[in-house]
């Protein structure tokens, strides 16, 4: 395929780029030679962070149009997800690294108009994350193959040490498949590594499904470690956002800034090591091992395919 300006960088397009570990994994790109793309839900906030990566990047303003991009949708609208894959095609440049970064953790059980059937959370977590990667998946064939990253957490992982979690039963289910709406249960903090269960599953069953994919493509996730100085818990109270940074580093063994996390997100990327990974779950810089649920491939394929169903994607359900 003929691409705009006969682009010849690679090209990274990254969701959740326009603050914390997003923006700091824009900048990182940026330094190592790639078209960054960085998408946002806010005009305002991309507008700075584009400039922020160009300047980061010491990327001239005559250069800024052919190397730093942003494109603006909202995760919690489908309808404004599938205008940012419009916009993107648009563009007309390849795509070789997607990295599905965007999250939220919220406070409040909520819904979005497209479904009644996921909460919020799993909503902008993973559901609009996929449908915005299932059409992008043609683009990354027209670019020669490519990688596509899903920002998950070691909070999907109920046997890993959480020590504010206020449940302590190691082995219980995170996410019963009967609650997937929060009906019989909802609290913000097990919504929020539900989501990123649902994430690990989105990304297992997509590995599978693009295992002998030619031009190749790989699907592998990974959690960035405790990063507690980004906007990640902007719904809680000040107080705890204050003193965070402070408790976590006494809590946690895999406290980072957002420029050391970031650093795994280029080398996840980019490291000839992770070259030939698919279906893969990382941590600290190498292969991990994900929790007991998030292999349980039934309930991987059949949130899959719930997802595809609320996302408009039946013809792209697998077989459970
Ligand atoms: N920080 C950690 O300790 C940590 C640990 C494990 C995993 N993670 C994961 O890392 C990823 C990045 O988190 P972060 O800590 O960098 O959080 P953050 O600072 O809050 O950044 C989140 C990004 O997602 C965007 N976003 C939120 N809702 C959106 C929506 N509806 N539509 C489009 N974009 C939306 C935000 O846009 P706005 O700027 O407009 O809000 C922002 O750019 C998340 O997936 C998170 O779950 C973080």
């Amino acid at each position: 395929m003929a691409f705009t300006h006969n682009h010849t960088r690679k090209v990274v397009l990254i969701t959740g780029a326009s603050d914390g570990l997003g923006l700091a994994a824009a900048k990182k790109y940026a330094q190592a030679d790639f078209t960054t793309v960085l998408a946002g839900r806010s005009k305002e906030k991309l507008a700075k962070a584009v400039e922020a990566v160009r300047v980061a990047a010491n990327i001239k303003e005559s250069q800024a149009d052919l190397k730093v991009y942003s494109l603006c949708f909202d995760l919690s609208d489908l309808d404004s997800v599938r205008r940012g894959v419009a916009e993107f095609l648009n563009l007309n440049i390849p795509l070789n690294i997607l990295i599905n970064n965007a999250g939220i953790f919220t406070t409040t059980r909520e819904f979005t108009k497209a479904s009644n059937i996921f909460e919020k959370t799993i909503m902008v977590n993973m559901v609009a994350p996929l449908l915005f990667t299932e059409l992008l998946i043609p683009r990354m064939k027209e670019s020669g193959g490519g990688k596509i990253l899903i920002v998950s957490s070691n909070t999907h992982n109920p046997e890993q040490a959480v020590p504010l979690s206020k449940k302590k039963d190691t082995k219980r289910l995170i996410l019963p498949l009967d609650n997937l709406d929060g009906s019989k249960e909802w609290d913000g903090q097990d919504f929020y590594a539900a989501s990123k269960l649902a994430d690990l599953w989105w990304a297992y069953v997509l590995a599978d499904k693009l295992t002998n994919s030619e031009p190749r493509i790989t699907v592998n996730a990974f959690c960035p470690g405790a990063v507690p100085s980004t906007s990640l818990a902007r719904e809680f109270p000040w107080i705890l956002r204050k003193i965070a940074p402070m408790i976590f580093p006494l809590l946690l063994s895999n406290v980072l800034t957002p420029e050391k996390a970031a650093e795994q997100y280029l080398a996840y990327g980019t490291d000839p090591k992770f070259a030939l990974d698919n279906g893969f779950y990382y941590q600290r810089g190498s292969k991990d091992k994900s929790s007991d649920e998030s292999h349980d491939m039934v309930k991987a394929k059949t949130v899959y395919n719930l997802a595809c169903q609320a996302s408009g994607l039946n013809d792209h359900q697998v077989a459970v």
